[in-house]
């Protein structure tokens, strides 16, 4: 029965990469130490998730660079490369 061998190796390759893309990219976990991870929990930090990709991008850049005033996104914003900040970015941006 090739074809339903077939079947099950797909359905396990499609499985394991709904959970690989369910986990958080290099460094986004770190986040939620300080963004609230949900809406009942009441913090001065902003939440990071629902907000707009590109403006969570260039948030991380500015901090980066200086441009934008912070007190502890400027030094950790140096930790990251550009594709780690997109990569970060679209996935709080994607509402899960
Ligand atoms: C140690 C606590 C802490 C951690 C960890 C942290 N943040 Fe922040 N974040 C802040 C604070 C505080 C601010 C407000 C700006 C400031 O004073 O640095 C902020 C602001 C931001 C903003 C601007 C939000 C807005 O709407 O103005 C973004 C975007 C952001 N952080 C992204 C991130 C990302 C992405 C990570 C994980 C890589 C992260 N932060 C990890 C504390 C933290």
């Amino acid at each position: 029965m090739p074809n339903a061998a077939a079947a099950v190796i797909g359905l396990a390759l499609i499985t394991a990469a709904a959970v690989a893309s369910a986990q958080p990219p290099a460094g986004a976990a770190s986040c939620t130490g300080c963004h609230p991870s949900s809406a009942r929990i009441s913090s001065p930090v902003p939440r990071l998730s629902g907000l707009d990709r590109d403006a969570i991008a260039r948030a991380m850049q500015e901090f980066r660079s200086g441009q934008r005033a912070a007190t502890v996104m400027d030094r950790l914003a140096k930790g990251f490369t550009d594709d780690e900040i997109q990569a970060i970015a679209a996935w709080y941006a994607t509402p899960r």
